[in-house]
């Protein structure tokens, strides 16, 4: 199991030269998305293509409904080594795609070439560019993301939805045999597999987070796990996300990768 060692100099040598909580805030999330980055970096190292070459069952139903619905331009956030990019594509949508790994990223690129656009970096960091998607599809990620995290990435990629496009993310349920299993962090969080957080999702939690961001359907989809397909449209209307989850706009700066 990757572990990340805490450095407990740098923590302490922080604390004291900024002397704030917002600071030792900003660093445990900074240590705690190196960590995260160096799981991903080792399992796709270790295991490369570890979920097959076909698409998940949600990939192919949101792939339908975007055709039927004449969406053009897709973003994937948590893109992997894009085994869901390829039906879009093949359904004459652009695709785009946002990863940690750069391990997975060298695989999508040996599969998709140059053609594929595939931004280095985490989803925290979004926006990654100035774009505005029909369709944003995320695989099984945001149930990896604490609560802060969860928020801005559902505004973010609010923000980035063109005005009557659609977003759909997946997600494990409390259905799951693995629910309550692992080490507690907080409710419905729990930690397992060998350093992942794990949010189980249910209806109330769904309608909690994503009521405002157009939410207009909960599917339920058997994906190995339990899963629901969250379905969202953005409105015309302005929508006001809680506080605490605002986000920047693009700035530029990002490492692109093709
Ligand atoms: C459960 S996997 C799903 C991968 C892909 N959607 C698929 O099904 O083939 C989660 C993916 O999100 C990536 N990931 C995890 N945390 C991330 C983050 N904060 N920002 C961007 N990508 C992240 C992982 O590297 C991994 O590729």
């Amino acid at each position: 199991m990757p572990m990340h060692k805490i450095n407990s100099d740098e923590v302490i040598s922080t604390a004291g030269k900024w002397g704030s909580i917002r600071n030792l805030r900003r660093l445990h999330l900074r240590l705690t998305q190196e960590t995260m980055t160096e799981f991903w970096e080792e399992a796709f190292r270790s295991k490369q293509e570890m979920w097959g070459s076909s698409p998940a069952k949600s990939a192919i139903l949101t792939s339908d409904f975007f055709v039927s619905n004449g969406v053009k331009n897709v973003l994937i956030p948590g893109i992997g080594y894009g085994r869901n990019a390829k039906i879009f594509r093949d359904s004459g949508m652009t695709v785009t795609g946002i990863e940690i790994s750069e391990t997975a990223i060298r695989i999508a690129t040996q599969h998709f070439g140059n053609d594929l656009t595939i931004y280095h970096g985490s989803v925290t960091e979004m926006p990654f560019d100035n774009e505005q998607y029909d369709g944003i599809f995320c695989y099984a990620l945001i149930h990896l993301l604490d609560k802060d995290e969860r928020a801005k990435l559902i505004q973010d990629c609010y923000n980035q939805l063109a005005e009557n496009g659609y977003m759909f993310f997946t997600t494990i349920t409390k259905e799951a045999k693995t629910y309550g299993q692992g080490t507690y962090i907080s409710k419905d969080r729990f930690e397992m597999f060998g350093g992942v957080k794990l949010f189980f999702y249910d209806k109330e939690t769904i309608q909690e987070e994503f009521g405002k961001a157009g939410l207009f359907e909960i599917a339920e989809v058997n994906e190995n796990f339990p899963f629901y397909l969250i379905k969202c449209k953005k409105a015309r209307q302005k929508v006001e996300f809680a506080p605490g989850s605002s986000s920047k706009a693009f700035a530029g700066g990002h490492e692109t990768v093709r």
